[in-house]
């Protein structure tokens, strides 16, 4: 389709994709000065609307992630003051919750991965303290009496990421970012340059540089030459709400996870008394639908954990896509096509990665160098040249 009109004025800087990731972008973006605008059909929605938004830079530490670990350990520590910086520029509060994190084993195989996981962090040189079963129940009463061990991480705390991307909205909006609610349906580029994009209603928007930060969907922009495209695949996780009635006390104090028969399970309790129950990990394209054996996994392993969520009304069952990419890394910053960068791929670390993400590409705008901390995140690692310079 030919575009039918032009916005009058182009801005310098036009993120596609309205999720926390594109959100944070366009906000850091704007409070430099730069004239932003972000193009989605209802931005502040996407997988935050899903996520239980456990800031688990420790516990979600895998093997062979160990750079990716540097950046989520930057993230973290910037948590409390972006927090405070947001709730100052948007009058909403985040929900951010610094309650800590225990992961739990339940049996002798659990008890072995948690083993390894312990050393893998005390390796790397963070703070994990390994407990026997009475004293995680100690902690957290209401745990099975099964519970065989457990690594207390007090540093793993959570966030709410409907209420972090209602809040990142408004901070947007008060920062003078121009909201396009529409889909972003091509890049137009001009003499090997991205110069904007045209709607699904036919608009031409100009930019001096885009930003695509549409998460899963980032690998499908039309217009972006096959090269550049971001390797970004859905990786869909179901995961549910309960809740706990407010005349009774909280099931929980902190998060609560577990590798139980080799799933991830985690319960993520709110200070509202909301407890969040997730995720599975499915590779199943872009299907979103929720599964009675999702539910009944979630809710099996759950209740391993914790009888007693059994007596908490459910009241909402979701699935959601991450954005996944090769190395389980975001792509951050310039791609091979001028004016062109990304900030996506960010897979099980969205929320965490929001603050740093937001500094990185606000840098990269506003001086063209990506930051020192994201050079490994750089998407030319997947590119063309990347690949062809690898040994056989
Ligand atoms: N980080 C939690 C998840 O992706 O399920």
């Amino acid at each position: 389709m030919s575009p039918t009109h032009s916005s009058t004025r182009p801005s310098d800087v036009l993120v596609i994709g309205g999720g926390i990731i594109g959100l944070v972008t366009a906000w850091r973006a704007a409070q430099r000065g730069l004239a932003t605008a972000l193009v989605d059909p209802e931005p502040g929605g996407g997988a935050a609307q899903v996520a239980a938004g456990m800031l688990a830079a420790v516990t979600e530490l895998h093997y062979g992630e160990e750079t990716l670990l540097g950046l989520n350990l930057a993230s973290a520590r910037r948590y409390p003051e972006f927090v405070a910086e947001l709730t100052e520029a948007s009058g909403r509060d985040p929900g951010h919750r610094q309650c800590g994190t225990l992961a739990v084993a339940l049996d002798a195989d659990d008890r072995a991965h948690l083993r390894d996981l312990h050393a893998l962090q005390s390796r790397c040189g963070l703070a994990s303290q390994w407990l026997t079963g009475r004293e995680c129940r100690r902690l957290e009463p209401m745990l099975a009496p099964g519970v065989r061990g457990g690594l207390r991480v007090d540093g793993d705390h959570q966030i709410d990421p409907r209420r972090l991307a209602a809040a990142l909205l408004t901070a947007c909006e008060r920062a003078g970012v121009r909201l396009h609610r529409t889909w972003a349906q091509r890049l137009t580029v001009d003499r090997d340059r991205a110069t904007g994009v045209v709607t699904a209603d036919g608009t031409a928007l100009g930019a001096g540089r885009v930003v695509l930060a549409a998460g899963s969907l980032s690998g499908r922009l039309e217009g972006v030459p096959a090269d550049v495209l971001p390797p970004v695949r859905p990786v869909k996780g179901q995961v549910l709400r309960l809740a706990v009635p407010r005349d009774r006390p909280p099931l929980l104090n902190r998060t609560v996870r577990a590798v139980v028969r080799g799933s991830h399970v985690y319960l993520v309790p709110r200070e509202n008394g909301e407890l969040v129950v997730g995720a599975t990990s499915e590779e199943l394209g872009w299907d979103t639908t929720v599964t009675a054996g999702g539910v009944y996994e979630l809710l099996r392993d759950a209740h391993e954990l914790v009888p007693g969520i059994t007596e908490l009304p459910l009241t909402e069952t979701r699935a959601g896509l991450r954005p996944g990419s090769p190395d389980n890394a975001p792509l951050l910053g310039p791609t091979a096509l001028e004016g062109l960068l990304l900030a996506t791929g960010h897979f099980r670390n969205g929320v965490l990665l929001t603050p740093v993400t937001g500094d990185v590409l606000a840098h990269v705008l506003t001086t063209g160098e990506l930051p020192a901390e994201a050079r490994p995140f750089s998407p030319r690692r997947f590119g063309a040249s990347a690949l062809s310079e690898q040994p056989a």
